[in-house]
């Protein structure tokens, strides 16, 4: 393999004039950058990622941090957001922070100290004093820092009320909230959604609301106590896809119909849904559009041009299946 002092030594100039070419930086005659363009073609001359790295601390790759790359609804963001990356003619790196804010720190500290060119996260325990001193753009994606910090995510609020005036519009009398974790912010959307929804009509109670933390399992135990408790629920607006499977599972072992007896509705719209059995009704989230879009944006940040807009909210849209009554 070729070496700069090689391509150096063909064109018969100095290594700091075929570095000056590579960079593009500094003054160099027409005809010797002609000579040193000639010697790497002909040695076939590849520069070495890292040194270009340490010399332009830029390194052409971008950090996407996600909490857990085992929830469905991850990889599928990952995937458009790899897509637009590589589009792009950057490399992605990928780490799971197990909302972990420690993690977080570290992935952060890592990536920078490769220096990546900018990163996207999607984060809940992050504040705005976390990145505050960090040198490379950053975008949030799916759930937002701070006001200041581009942003792509998704209408919660909007998608939940429609779940759940879905859910009363198809027959529904008494509808129960398996809500994502405390310190989520669109976990809360999710459920002041519902409540906006439903905390006047006459059988509401608090305790319909439980919380299933986003995890497929705990939903599962928590919906059998729930609909053993209120046998009389006939609808269950789960905050994400995950816990709406965790919801039907319940149901099966509790031999309950779905949708005769209970409808089921989730959040997400991730692949996964359209093969449990019954197929999920959800709230879709554009989940490719809104990974894309952060890319393009990390990538404006990164390439000084200016942002159309700090922030962008997208539509969702419900799409009907087998899990709730036909309209
Ligand atoms: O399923 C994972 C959830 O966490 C999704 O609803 C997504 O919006 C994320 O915040």
């Amino acid at each position: 393999m070729s070496t700069i002092r090689d391509v150096a030594k063909v064109a018969g100039v100095s290594v700091a004039t075929v570095s000056r070419v590579l960079n593009n930086k500094g003054y160099v005659n027409e005809d010797t950058r002609k000579k040193v363009e000639a010697a790497i073609h002909s040695l076939n001359y590849k520069p070495n990622s890292v040194a270009r790295s340490l010399f332009k601390k830029k390194s052409k790759m971008i950090g996407l941090i996600v909490p857990d790359i085992t929830n469905p609804f991850f990889p599928q963001l990952a995937r458009a957001v790899e897509d637009v990356t590589n589009h792009s003619g950057y490399t992605l790196v990928l780490c799971n922070s197990d909302e972990d804010i420690i993690k977080e720190q570290e992935y952060i500290e890592v990536l920078n100290q490769k220096y990546v060119d900018g990163f996207i996260i999607v984060t809940s325990t992050l504040k705005a004093e976390h990145i505050k001193d960090l040198k490379v753009p950053i975008v949030a994606l799916d759930r937002p820092i701070n006001l200041d910090t581009p942003t792509v995510s998704v209408n919660n609020y909007e998608g939940s009320r429609l779940a759940t005036k879905f859910l009363c519009d198809t027959g529904c009398q008494k509808i129960a909230h398996v809500r994502g974790p405390y310190n989520v912010l669109n976990a809360d959307e999710r459920c002041r959604g519902y409540l906006d929804e439903v905390q006047d009509l006459d059988w509401f109670r608090p305790e319909l609301v439980v919380n299933g933390n986003f995890n497929i399992n705990k939903t599962k135990e928590i919906a059998k106590e729930l609909l053993t408790l209120h046998p009389d629920i006939d609808g269950i607006f789960a905050g994400n896809d995950l816990m709406a499977v965790g919801v039907i599972k319940a149901a099966e072992e509790l031999g309950i119909k779905i949708p005769e007896q209970l409808s089921i509705i989730g959040f997400d719209g991730i692949t996964l849904c359209e093969t449990t059995s019954p197929e999920l009704t959800t709230i879709a989230q554009p989940i490719y559009n809104i990974g894309s879009k952060a890319v393009q944006i990390l990538v404006d940040l990164i390439e000084n041009r200016p942002l159309e807009q700090n922030n962008y909210t997208f539509s969702v849209e419900l799409i009907e299946r087998q899990s709730t009554k036909p309209r």
